[in-house]
């Protein structure tokens, strides 16, 4: 489970949804016969859930538990078998994307709503890969919203409290409904926020987990060992 060298990739420009898929591709090396594997959500977890279904069509022995019931549902419907979480249990290996990342891959995640889940499982495995395309990489974390699952009857107290600490919370909406708010996997809100560059992740994390009625914050420090982005065409394995 450690090849350092970049994947074969092909060379030239490539679109992001190609670079998902490149990404994708190299990170099915990580996987070995027998491994318990965390399931990611998002477009690029997609890619990689599909090409691990293929290759459980081709005679690969894995296991993987979902960050979302989308997730899952691929899952179930390319033939991974899937097992429940239950005492004890933790994972070989994690693939997931993020919204951005850093050098140090420190991560924001919650994009697609799923970063409770996430984090559970991620931080239930030995290993955090994640899998990205070349626009996630950044010099400093913050360009994206911070996404905050939020439990709906504390919304009015979370939204003063992150504007106390300087961030500008939007809650989500349906994006084709824009009158329905967006309800995560656990039926919580799920609040987004700019909190402009953020300088100290560690410091924001942990004053975010002193606000009651917050469930998790997609902020994932210290948690992944390496990263698959893609650059140039190329898949490069960054390590923190
Ligand atoms: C979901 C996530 C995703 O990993 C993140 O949004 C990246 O998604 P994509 O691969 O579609 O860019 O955190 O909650």
């Amino acid at each position: 489970m450690n090849p350092t060298a970049a994947a074969n990739s092909p060379a030239g420009a490539l679109t992001l949804a190609q670079e998902k898929q490149v990404a994708a591709a190299a990170a099915l090396r990580w996987v070995r016969d027998g491994m318990l594997l965390g399931l990611g959500t998002g477009s690029t977890s997609a890619q990689f859930i599909i090409q691990l279904g293929a290759a459980v069509q081709n005679g690969l022995k894995v296991q993987g538990t979902a960050t979302s019931l989308a997730s899952e549902a691929l899952a179930r419907q390319l033939g991974i078998p899937l097992v429940a979480p239950r005492r004890g249990l933790r994972f070989d290996l994690a693939v997931d994307g993020a919204d951005e990342l850093d050098g140090q891959l420190r991560l924001i995640k919650g994009g697609g709503g799923a970063l409770l889940r996430e984090k559970l499982l991620e931080t239930a495995s030995n290993y955090l890969l994640v899998v990205a395309d070349s626009s996630k990489l950044v010099p400093v974390l913050g360009r994206f919203p911070l996404p905050l699952e939020v439990v709906p009857f504390a919304l009015p107290w979370v939204l003063d409290a992150v504007e106390a600490l300087g961030g500008a919370p939007v809650v989500r909406m349906i994006k084709d409904d824009p009158a329905a708010y967006y309800y995560s996997d656990q039926k919580n809100l799920i609040l987004d926020c700019h909190f402009g560059q953020i300088a100290d992740a560690e410091r924001l994390a942990t004053q975010l987990k002193t606000i009651p009625g917050i469930v998790e914050h997609g902020l994932f420090l210290g948690l992944a060992k390496a990263a698959v982005i893609v650059k140039d065409g190329a898949a490069l394995v960054l390590r923190p």
